[in-house]
């Protein structure tokens, strides 16, 4: 009489027993997570049902049907690939998701997990005016998340989304014509302001490289594989934050406002300029620091950022 192997201890065939057997694999090996995911389970979902082409709520019973050869070698594939690299589980798929919506990614870009998308699903409330907005920056735009999530979070919004990488601009283009903003959105190659001539915004947002030289030493080896530019600031890492806050005003309308992340130099920045009245947001997700100044704050305390 034939006997069912023991499904405890006989090779995984089913896409639940893939990421079980994925779960395992990434624990023992412990990969860094932080590109999208904060435990191994989820990491394990993330390649294990992209290669059964099965989304993320796929019902148990879906999970429980045996996966194709095809499939169970390729979930395979990917799980070893992210222990033995250390790449990033969006790297592996080409897709991250950001304010509810996908985004292709790839070596070219960071991959998008900024806590900004918060923001943009509630309307940047209540830190500008919503329904006043026409005129959006995403400078340091990557991917192009942070302005097509807002332009189809807020479909009046016209945005432009600049990042001084032509590599990452070609990215953010495909991104642009997958959520059909073309008409709204306008990618622009600039060092920061340089190419943005006199244009002005009623909100500026920024996720610009930010890691101090100590912790870009330390990295952990999943980072390594994300683009250097997207990430070095200099000895304290707030050379691009101090450039963006010197700059900002004179391409804010007068009601208009600065909203900037800035990780863990956030406490540089507070010892760089005292006094300035940054208000630092609270995200139900993600722990990256993240401040919002008006145009009126950023003009009164100019010499703070000089
Ligand atoms: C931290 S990544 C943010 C990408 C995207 N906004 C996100 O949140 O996922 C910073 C981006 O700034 C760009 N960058 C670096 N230096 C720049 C500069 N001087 N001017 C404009 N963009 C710059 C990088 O190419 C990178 O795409």
């Amino acid at each position: 009489m034939s006997r069912e192997p023991d499904a405890r201890t006989r090779e995984p065939v089913t896409a639940a027993e893939y990421l079980r057997w994925g779960e395992q694999r990434l624990r023992e090996a412990g990969v860094h997570l932080g590109h999208g995911t904060d435990a191994p389970l989820d990491e394990a979902a993330a390649l294990v049902l992209h290669a059964a082409g099965l989304p993320f709520d796929a019902a148990p019973a879906v999970l429980d049907r045996p996966l194709t050869a095809e499939q169970q070698q390729r979930a395979r594939m990917l799980i070893e690939r992210r222990i033995a690299e250390r790449v990033p589980a969006p790297y592996l798929t080409g897709e991250a998701w950001f304010a509810g919506l996908r985004f292709a990614v790839d070596a070219r870009v960071l991959v998008p997990r900024s806590p900004i998308a918060e923001l943009i699903v509630d309307g940047y409330a209540p830190w500008v005016a919503t329904d006043a907005l026409e005129r959006v920056l995403d400078l340091c735009t990557g991917s192009g998340c942070i302005g097509i999530a807002t332009a189809v979070h807020l479909p009046w919004v016209e945005v432009d989304a600049s990042d001084l990488s032509a590599d990452a601009l070609a990215l953010a283009a495909d991104n642009v014509a997958a959520h059909g903003v073309a008409d709204r959105v306008r990618l622009v190659q600039s060092d920061l302001f340089d190419a943005l001539g006199g244009r002005q915004y009623d909100l500026i947002v920024s996720n610009p490289p930010y890691v101090d030289a100590a912790d870009m030493a330390g990295l952990p080896a999943e980072y390594r594989h994300e683009p250097a530019l997207a990430l070095a600031a200099g000895s304290d890492g707030l050379d691009l934050v101090l450039r963006i806050l010197r700059e900002a005003a004179a391409h804010l309308t007068a009601q208009g406002a600065l909203i900037c992340e800035v990780g863990n130099s956030w406490v540089a920045l507070e010892q760089r300029c005292p006094g300035v009245p940054f208000t630092w947001l609270e995200f139900e997700y993600g722990a990256s620091e993240v401040f919002v100044l008006t145009r009126d704050e950023l003009v009164t305390h100019a010499a703070a950022f000089r």
